[in-house]
């Protein structure tokens, strides 16, 4: 297996707190790995720890070949990581399609990717002119993810995108991010255990800043008194 992220060890700290203390993940290159894991169990301070949002105490995080532990977020950008944080980073002053060109190296848009956002998401095209703070929940999410695709990335970090929205819109969400995981790698955090099940390929489970399980999505999905100790995940939610 060839990891195309690698945390060996992480430690954070966020100001006196100690939150993640000591992560050990490994996410394969291609498909969906899923991050799950309780409130407060230390899902987006990974994430914002990979960005360079939070820096690493101890520890290491290894991007293909790269070293980026001590990097600026805008450098680990540039190496094709994307960032989808959980507030979704939109302008709701700024129109969709301003929105979208800001997420542009030079604020050219490649037609061809654009033509299959715009398949992906139609609202995106519909809304092309209108200003972001408009947008319904899941449209918004839809343009965060846009954004992340607008250009080819490696590797795209997306905090719980399903939160608030609708079932249907959640099934769409699904389609997408198997299209979107077909060129890209896809780190997701998530507490909706049945959109994670849908797309993930691999499993890590976080608990009080540290991995407390890894294997393959399909094992812990058969596994209900697994979910239950790792998660407390209710029964509604098979
Ligand atoms: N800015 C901060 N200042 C102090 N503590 C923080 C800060 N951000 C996060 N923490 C603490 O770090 C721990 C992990 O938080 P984190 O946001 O990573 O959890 P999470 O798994 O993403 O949770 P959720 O599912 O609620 O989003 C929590 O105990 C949280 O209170
Ligand atoms: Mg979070």
């Amino acid at each position: 297996m060839t990891a195309i992220l690698r945390l060996d060890d992480v430690h954070t700290d966020i100001a006196q707190y100690r939150v993640l203390h000591g992560v050990l993940l490994d996410v394969p290159e291609g498909g969906v790995h899923v991050l799950l894991g309780r409130n407060g169990a230390g899902k987006t301070t990974t994430l914002r720890t990979v960005m360079g949002l939070w820096r690493t105490r101890k520890g290491a995080i290894v991007f293909r070949h790269h070293d980026i532990t001590a990097m600026r977020t805008p450098d680990i950008a540039r190496l094709g990581i994307a960032y989808v944080p959980e507030n979704m980073g939109i302008f709701g002053g700024l129109t969709v399609e301003e929105n979208m060109r800001l997420a542009t190296a030079t604020g050219a848009f490649d037609k061809n990717r654009l033509a299959r956002i715009f398949a992906l998401f139609p609202a995106i095209e519909k809304f092309w002119t209108t200003q972001a703070y408009a947008l319904s929940g899941g449209q918004k999410q839809m343009l965060a993810i846009s954004r992340a695709i607008v250009e080819r990335r490696d590797l795209i970090l997306i905090d719980e995108p399903t939160k608030g929205l609708a079932p249907a819109i959640i099934r769409n969400m699904i389609d997408a991010f198997r299209d979107i995981a077909q060129e890209t790698t896809i780190l997701l955090v998530e507490q909706n255990f049945l959109f994670a099940k849908a797309l993930g390929r691999g499993v890590s489970v976080i608990d009080d800043g540290r991995i407390i399980h890894r294997g393959p999505m399909a094992d812990l999905a058969a596994d209900a008194d697994l979910q239950t100790r790792l998660l407390s995940l209710s029964a509604e939610a098979h």
